[in-house]
């Protein structure tokens, strides 16, 4: 079968490097890709979210199924198109991507049915925000509404800061009509982890647990990014634990979704925060995480495609879905200045060297060609993601495989898994 992947990131790297080693694919194309993804795809320049070039691409080339990697493209409603147009895309529809897209809609849901998550309230006007943010006083969480490439969330410490915050969402409308409603929300404490699963709408399979490193410093300092790491299995994530995760927010979820008319496949993504073994839902991602997607997929024994078919065609309950023992961790290396603005252009060195060491596979994100060299192109450049025998194995690996690579700028947290190691 011919694949069409959409996006061009670390996640879609593992995603593309997962289908190469399917019995079914006999040909993968990648809208954009990168450096990596070309020795295993072929990559297409049309952007993830020109909708009708993809279209036309995937009936020319009689593309059999469509795997979309970002939240964009579905929160713009990608899957309502193809598949009105009779094609397989695998992803929620518009309706179904609101629980990443909107905020409100989000918490509004999860509210209505039970599922537990912070207390929070809805404002559309920025003076009756700004009254309720000063009643409450810090530490408070302010969310913008629609998407704002992971950048819409702010806990600040101070009221001044808060209401900066407010006042850049609200008034400077910093994420455009994104910022027209804001949550603000009680702000949760304990650990944090990812949770995907796989579901058809009607079966829902977990994946691996994993833990992602929001904050582009060591100790979870400085400003927010898409995620300088992550490891999986995350330890805070039990057996018993997830059980209730899915239990008590998946299936509730899929179910309330269903109940309004929404049916859900794809990936669910929910973000939790576990306070005191008790798991409340930060956000939901409606696809993929990055780059959660990169350690997890690198432990997955089944064959992707599989998966993938057998959630388009809703039959996700006739796949066994089996995993490897051995724990992954993947460091990401970015661009000096990342996450604000930053440099682009500069030549990468050492990738072989270190996807010669055993268990270890660089996945490229913001990389591409200059000449023959692979150069940066983006934030976030590569994904070094090692498996182990235990986490501080995979860990060593990983670094081991970082030391070899170098870039003018290269940047990375030195202390991806430590939080898993000093349990
Ligand atoms: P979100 O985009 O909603 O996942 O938020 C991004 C990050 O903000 C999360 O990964 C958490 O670190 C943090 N966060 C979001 N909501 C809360 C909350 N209610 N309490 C504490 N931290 C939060
Ligand atoms: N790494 C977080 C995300 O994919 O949203």
């Amino acid at each position: 079968m011919k694949v069409l992947v959409v996006g061009g990131g670390g996640r879609e790297h593992a995603i593309v490097w997962k289908l190469s080693q399917s019995r079914l694919v006999d040909k993968i194309y990648c809208c954009p890709g990168n450096a990596g993804i070309a020795a295993l795809a072929e990559c297409i320049d049309v952007s993830h979210n020109d909708f009708s070039a993809l279209l036309d691409f995937v009936k020319y080339e009689w593309i059999d199924l469509t795997i979309v990697g970002p939240e964009d493209p579905l929160s713009r409603g990608i899957v309502d198109l193809f598949e009105k147009e009779g094609r397989r895309i695998l992803g929620p529809t518009k309706a179904a991507a609101q629980l990443e897209s909107s905020k409100v809609f989000c918490k509004d849901l999860m509210k209505t049915y039970g599922i537990p998550s912070a207390e929070y309230k809805v404002f559309t006007s920025y003076l009756h925000a700004e009254e309720h943010i000063r009643f409450k006083g810090t530490p408070i969480v302010i969310k913008a509404d629609g998407l704002a490439a992971g950048k819409g969330v702010f806990i600040p410490s101070t009221l001044d800061e808060a209401i900066d915050a407010l006042r850049l969402i609200m008034k400077e409308k910093i994420f455009g009509p994104a910022g027209d409603r804001v949550v603000v929300e009680e702000c949760l404490k304990g650990e944090e982890a990812s949770f995907m699963a796989f579901t058809d709408g009607d079966t829902i399979v977990p994946m691996v647990s994993s833990q992602d490193h929001k904050r582009i410093f060591d100790n979870d300092e400085g400003p927010n990014t898409g995620g300088m790491g992550a490891y999986s299995p995350a330890p805070v994530l039990t057996g018993d634990l997830e059980k209730i995760a899915i239990e008590k927010i998946m299936r509730p979820t899929i179910k309330a979704l269903r109940d309004q008319g929404i049916p859900y496949k794809g990936i669910l993504y929910a973000g939790l925060m576990i306070d005191k073994g008790v798991p409340y839902v930060l956000e939901y991602n409606c696809r993929l995480g990055d780059p959660e997607t990169q350690p997890v997929l690198s432990r997955l024994k089944t064959d992707f495609m599989e998966i993938a078919m057998a959630i388009t065609d809703r039959r996700l309950g006739d796949v066994s879905i089996e995993w490897k023992k051995d724990p992954a961790v993947c460091v990401v290396l970015s661009s000096k200045g990342y996450p604000g603005n930053y440099r682009k252009g500069d030549t990468i060195t050492g990738i072989d060297q270190a996807n010669s060491i055993e268990g270890v596979h660089v996945f490229h994100a913001g990389t591409s060609f200059r000449d023959s060299a692979v150069v940066t192109s983006g934030g976030r450049v590569l994904g070094v993601t090692a498996t182990g025998e235990d986490i501080a194995s995979a860990k060593k690996k990983a670094y081991d495989a970082v030391g070899k690579i170098h870039f003018d700028g290269m940047h990375f947290r030195k202390d991806i898994a430590d939080r898993a190691l000093t349990r």
